[in-house]
């Protein structure tokens, strides 16, 4: 999973993207390290007791949801670019997502436990876990294809 053991002298976890979700495509895996680096930095605002004042999880939230917009965005952009057949599909898993993400912030009074940016971390793997390693097998096949087609070509 995309949590790792905590060392010791290091105050506070922190998620990352695992190389098994690398898309390699464009600017996607920087994209998603952004949304990460986002969560992260509500993670390292939460005091001892895992806690986060409101207007922290608030604010992150809001940020999160500003960049996953632009990330979504550009990544159909991307898939559309690539004749990916499953962008209707992967255009749901976005806005369920979304959709998730402001029922969040609707339900968001007060503090926040840190488990809530975990929350969101689960919603964000949605996209980069379960739906961009289709983009990604998509790619790769797409690349065998054209390889096979040029050597074919070649003979
Ligand atoms: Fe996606
Ligand atoms: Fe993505």
């Amino acid at each position: 999973m995309a949590t790792r053991v905590t060392p010791p002298g290091e105050a506070k976890p922190h998620l990352f993207l695992p190389d098994a979700a690398l898309v390699r495509h464009a600017h996607i895996d920087d994209d998603h390290r952004e949304l990460i680096d986002i969560l992260n930095g509500m993670l390292q605002q939460a005091d001892d007791r895992g806690m986060l004042a409101g207007a922290v999880f608030g604010d992150g939230l809001r940020a999160l949801i500003a960049r996953a917009e632009r990330h979504f965005r550009d990544e159909e952009a991307e898939m559309a670019a690539a004749a990916y057949p499953e962008l209707a599909a992967h255009k749901a898993v976005h806005a369920a997502a979304l959709a998730h993400f402001a029922d969040t912030l609707r339900g968001a009074t007060g503090q926040a436990d840190a488990s809530a940016v975990y929350n969101l971390f689960n919603i964000v793997l949605d996209d980069l876990l379960r739906a961009d390693l289709g983009f990604k097998s998509y790619l790769d096949a797409t690349r065998r294809g054209d390889r096979l087609a040029t050597s074919a070509a070649a003979r």
